[in-house]
């Protein structure tokens, strides 16, 4: 019943927007939907609208609130299946692809050949941002999910340093819980379960296990003995959060890391852009580190905006939006606010500070070492269909639905179904 709601209310917001949209649209601007609502996610997004409204385009907002964007993906359908799809849309991975292959997106081969983006957009991205050898999207960065983020001053007066292996970790999570702060900040809803599962299977797997498991979708490595290794260390951490996490949004999480009432968020670097917008230097008021026993590897998801096919060849509006998008200057000022990586390899490192810093070497070495993966929970490994069946089991075993040994037969089960 929930979900009809939630689907209906989306329809009833699509068609309501729907007019103010095309009117603005009309007036030579492009309407774009997204899901970037945050202090951090604003503030990024605003270099975006100035940088367009500097080139005379005007901007037609379509926010929905919902981290991940599950709920902008459900608004999104709507409006399309009202014959009415938005100028350009935040879209993830898998999700591209299939909107894509239903030719809903617009050609966008013609910018992308006058601008090189061949050359310089990442192999791991032109795997989403081409479809059959078309451009379809914009990338417009690169994020990852196995991040650790915490407060230094929290760590320091338990003399805690940054953990290196889960053993330190689970060690460190005691010392935290001895001292009555709250260890992990955590918002339990399916997306950020999932997202703190991406880490934690990395780390128990292994960049091979978690290939095995979520990308191939091999039955032997869904079921391991390793699966409930990883289920196992989601009981520690569900054991390590405050009574009120269920339901909460991901910044108000990144918030009580923020303000010292917790030690750790496991997150995705979007999460760096909410220290930022509270004015937080790394090193100084919190530290950034990869998962312990994922040092090695990186798990990604790219934001890129699809342009919707307007009934006709790409328009000016698009094209323009999608130059913006891959400009080095644009690529470097968006991603210092946002949190994530340029979504080209050649923007310099120099306007980043050190959690930025990491985070492109840290890019650059995985795509190198074959330790570059995409995130299960962000729709880089397999389709919404999948995505939707994993997150299903890992949140209902979060909540105390299932043991590791059965969450695994779940798994295991769902993913078989789902296929
Ligand atoms: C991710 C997206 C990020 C951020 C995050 C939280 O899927 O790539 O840009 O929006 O969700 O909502």
């Amino acid at each position: 019943m929930r979900s009809f709601v939630k689907t209906k209310t989306a329809i009833a917001l699509a068609l309501t927007v729907t007019a103010g949209a095309a009117q603005a649209d009309g007036h030579g601007g492009v309407e774009v939907l997204h899901w970037w609502t945050s202090g951090g996610e604003a503030a990024a997004l605003n270099v975006l609208k100035e940088d367009l409204e500097g080139q005379g385009i005007g901007w037609t907002d379509m926010p929905v609130a919902g981290g991940g964007g599950e709920q902008a993906m459900t608004v999104l359908r709507a409006r399309v299946t009202a014959g009415n799809a938005p100028t350009a849309v935040q879209g993830l991975g898998f999700d591209i692809i299939d909107w894509a292959k239903q030719g809903a997106l617009a050609n966008l081969n013609d910018v992308a050949a006058a601008e090189g983006w061949d050359a310089v957009v990442p192999a791991a991205l032109q795997q989403f941002a081409k479809v059959d050898g078309q451009w379809v999207s914009a990338p417009v960065n690169v994020h990852s999910t196995n991040w650790v983020w915490a407060n230094k001053a929290v760590l320091d007066a338990n003399g805690i340093a940054a953990p290196e292996t889960w053993d330190d970790f689970a060690a460190a999570l005691e010392k935290l819980a001895a001292a009555g702060v709250t260890p992990i900040a955590h918002g339990g809803q399916a997306w950020q379960d999932a997202t703190v599962f991406d880490a934690v299977a990395m780390s128990t797997l292994g960049p091979d296990g978690y290939k095995a498991a979520f990308i191939d979708l091999d039955a032997e490595a869904l079921g391991s003995d390793a699966m409930i290794e990883a289920f196992k260390r989601m009981d520690v951490i569900r054991a390590n959060v405050d009574d009120n996490f269920s339901g909460r949004d991901w910044n108000l999480a990144t918030a009580m890391v923020i303000n010292g009432e917790a030690g750790f968020q496991m997150m995705g670097d979007w999460a760096k852009g909410e220290f930022l917008n509270a004015g937080k230097v790394p090193g100084e008021d919190f530290l950034c580190f990869r998962f312990p026993g994922t040092q090695e590897q990186v798990t990604f998801n790219a934001d890129q905006f699809m342009m919707f096919d307007q009934g006709g060849a790409v328009s000016s509006q698009q094209a323009a939006l999608a130059s913006a998008i891959l400009s080095p200057s644009f690529q470097s000022a968006f991603n210092v606010v946002k949190g994530s990586v340029p979504a080209r390899t050649d923007v310099s490192n120099e306007a980043f500070d050190a959690c930025g810093k990491q985070g492109m070497a840290d890019l650059a070495a995985a795509a190198g070492s074959g330790n570059l993966f995409g995130s299960m929970a962000h729709g880089h490994a397999n389709d919404a269909a999948v995505k939707n069946a994993m997150y299903d089991v890992i949140t209902a075993h979060f909540n105390g639905e299932y043991d590791a040994e059965t969450a695994v037969m779940e798994l295991v089960d769902a993913v078989e179904i789902a296929q």
